[in-house]
């Protein structure tokens, strides 16, 4: 197929347009990449079992790895879902919209490819504006996956997308960089207390404020049968460049590391993250990717997987990098570095 790549224009009329065009495409099963305010997601009807093994097969996903759905309103979640847990009105109220995935029990509206056959759904209600529109106009829940190739760096830019993605897919709206910068944070509240599956966009902190202790999901360390992890996505290598991944556990080790990289012999990229006033003397031949300020987690976030793609292209075999602490969007960080070390 030939993938239209449909720029947000500013004027209003032409807007309406592109907005109609792509939610009519969504209706017809079709599959279209749009922007949330986490990453790009693909996406499609969620309540059209072709056309979400379509998404599969365009991401070379595997059956096994269910797909979150995106609503635009609480009728449209209600179609969704059996039954609410009753912690979700008070956890929705302080973060719907926005980046926090809940899992709920699935209504019979939802085919099984969508939850890989899970009892559970996973509901999200995007904050970014044209997510919204997207969703409302084709007035059918979306289900989407991040627009990356399975294993891949997440997208944040429709370039990104087009990458993965190109000849694959029908349409992707661009409408520029996303805000987040990592994925929505995958949360089971249906237990006590309430377990984050996956990390991302709120932190614990927050979840915290509102509904008091959180745990968070440490999927074993042996191999496990995906049926028997909380969240198929937690257990495996991903989010990953072509390039090795190396941490460290600070700036100034990426540097020593980045040093002894190089008398190996081997073309070095360091996604760097420092104080500003101290730019290190990287040895000749390094590619440096200028990361943000170390302890700015939120502004780390927006570049980690930008910067892993562009270490990528640049050709690199290995890329350092400082592991984050477990804090704010801190321990999202640290989830997708590791899950891109992992070999
Ligand atoms: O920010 C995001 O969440 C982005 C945007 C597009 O919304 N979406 C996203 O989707 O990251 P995806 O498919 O790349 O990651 C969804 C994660 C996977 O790790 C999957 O295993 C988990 O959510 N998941 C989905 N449904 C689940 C369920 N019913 N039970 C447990 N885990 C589930
Ligand atoms: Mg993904």
């Amino acid at each position: 197929v030939t993938t239209r790549h449909l720029v947000l224009p500013a004027d209003s009329h032409a807007l309406h347009a592109v907005l109609a065009e792509a939610a009519a495409v969504i209706r017809a099963g079709g599959l279209v990449a749009f922007p949330t305010e986490t990453v790009y997601g693909l996406g499609a009807n969620a309540l059209d079992a072709t056309a979400v093994r379509r998404v599969f097969a365009a991401k070379d996903r595997p059956a096994w790895d269910p797909l979150i759905v995106h609503v635009s309103s609480r009728a449209m979640l209600d179609r969704v879902c059996s039954s609410l847990p009753c912690r979700f009105d008070e956890i929705a109220r302080a973060f719907m919209p926005g980046p926090l995935t809940i899992l709920v029990s699935r209504s019979s509206a939802v085919p099984d490819e969508v939850t890989a056959g899970r009892a559970t759904v996973a509901v999200r209600m995007p904050s970014h504006p044209v997510a919204q529109a997207l969703i409302e106009r084709a007035g059918v829940p979306i289900a989407a996956p991040s627009a990356n190739r399975f294993g891949r760096p997440s997208p944040t830019t429709a370039a990104h997308v087009l990458a993965d993605l190109d000849g694959r897919i029908d349409a992707v709206l661009d409408a520029g960089s996303t805000d987040v910068g990592v994925e929505s944070t995958v949360v089971d509240i249906s237990v006590d207390p309430p377990l984050i599956l996956r990390p991302g966009g709120v932190s614990r902190e927050a979840l915290e404020a509102v509904v008091g202790r959180v745990g968070v999901y440490r999927p074993p360390l042996v191999e496990t049968p995906v049926e028997a992890l909380a969240s198929p996505g937690a257990g495996i290598r991903h989010y990953a460049p072509r390039a090795r991944v190396a941490l460290a556990d600070s700036p100034r080790a990426v540097e020593e590391m980045v040093r002894d990289l190089c008398e190996e012999g081997l073309h070095a990229g360091v996604l760097w993250a420092g104080d500003q006033e101290r730019e290190p003397a990287w040895p000749a031949g390094v590619a440096v990717h200028p990361w943000g300020r170390w302890g700015a987690w939120d502004e780390l976030a927006r570049e980690l997987f930008v910067g892993l793609r562009a270490l990528d292209a640049r050709g690199v075999d290995v890329i350092a990098c400082a592991l984050p602490p477990e804090e704010g969007l801190g321990l999202a960080l640290r989830d997708r570095l590791t899950k891109a070390a992992r070999r």
